[in-house]
């Protein structure tokens, strides 16, 4: 069965996505309309150990699987024999965590005899800009989460060429590492996000990393930080203004970097993606370049970190994935 743009059909994608420590599960129309997104979050859990422990996500996905794919049932007001297609997450992420929500798509497939659709976790992290959107390609889009950061020529709804990548540290895992110097509880992104905005923002001058063209490097920086923190003891430490000052290195690179991108592949269309997409200064800096020419699209903020409306829509646009029922999961790319 043909699924996607061009069959000129109504199409219902379900899907599940278990790659890291959400469990997913989403009904979306025609690869942009989101009849429903459930969301069972395992941080709580986490943050006692201060990152996310890979025996104990598979297994808390193994209890809630069943009750989040009811609830997008439900709140989609659909029935299963409705569905065109169904979708999983075969990778990047963790192995044991990703087993799970696959094999939940594939069964529901096998059980209501509908197509199964393998879906990667990055491209869909893009496609969460189609969401709720009118967003055609081409554009460059910018990748930021926890295990990524990608500069990507995306050229149509099917190709999307990685020009430029990071070679140490993701954003996200930037964030966490310089949340915990900060004593902020995991993961520690959307925290620093917060106290930065308390902050100076030219109290420190943290180095930016010279990389060529699209690449990008954070590992000096966040040493740079942690040098930083080691000048002040736990009562002194100026935790907001070392925030802000973090944050605005991050955010002008990934700005600069972007813009130079577009500009080199003759694009005024920019998207960012991914968990660090729902930082509040970066949102700023990316829309501010609306008044300079560029049209700047990034998803709702629930559409950044990890959910499974993304999964649908990156099977529904048929952007790297993989329809055989043997599908395998894989860790990283
Ligand atoms: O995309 P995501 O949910 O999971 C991965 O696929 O990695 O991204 C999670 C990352 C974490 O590092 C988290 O700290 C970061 O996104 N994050 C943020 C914000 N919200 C989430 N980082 C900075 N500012 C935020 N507001
Ligand atoms: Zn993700």
């Amino acid at each position: 069965m043909e699924i996607g743009l061009g069959t000129g059909k109504d199409q219902l994608i379900f899907a599940v996505e278990t790659s890291c420590d959400e469990t997913a599960a989403a009904v979306v129309l025609n690869g942009r309309k989101v009849l429903s997104s459930a969301v069972a979050s395992q941080i709580d859990t986490h943050r006692e150990y201060g990152g996310v422990i890979p025996e104990i996500a598979a297994r808390m996905h193994l209890e809630s699987v069943n009750a989040v794919i009811e609830e997008a049932k439900q709140k989609a007001d659909i029935e299963m024999e409705d569905v065109t297609a169904f979708a999983g997450t075969v990778g990047p992420g963790l192995v044991g965590a990703l087993l799970v929500g696959l094999n939940a798509a594939k069964a529901l497939s096998l059980t209501y005899d509908k197509p199964f659709i393998g879906v990667n976790h990055l491209n869909a992290h893009v496609c969460a800009n189609y969401l709720e959107s009118e967003l055609e390609p081409p554009f460059i889009c910018l990748l930021v989460s926890g295990g990524h950061t990608q500069l990507i020529r995306v050229k149509s709804y099917t190709e999307q060429e990685i020009i430029g990548e990071t070679i140490d540290d993701a954003v996200g895992e930037a964030y966490d590492k310089v949340a915990r110097l900060l004593d902020l509880p995991y993961p520690g992104g959307p925290h620093l996000d917060k106290l930065a905005k308390q902050g100076n923002k030219e109290a420190f001058k943290f180095p930016t990393a010279h990389v060529a063209d699209y690449d990008f490097s954070f590992s000096g920086l966040k040493t740079s930080v942690l040098y930083t923190c080691k000048k002040f003891t736990p009562e002194t430490l100026p935790k907001a203004d070392i925030a802000a000052s973090f944050q605005e290195v991050v955010s002008e690179t990934l700005l600069k970097k972007t813009v130079k991108a577009a500009e080199a592949y003759n694009t005024n269309k920019i998207a960012i993606a991914g968990g660090v997409a729902a930082n509040s200064e970066i949102r700023r800096k990316f829309f501010d370049l609306n008044e300079k020419g560029f049209a700047v699209c990034a998803p709702e903020f629930r559409f950044c970190t990890d959910n499974a409306a993304m999964i649908a829509s990156a099977a529904y646009f048929g952007s790297n994935v993989i329809k055989e029922l043997d599908a395998e999961v894989f860790s990283r790319m």
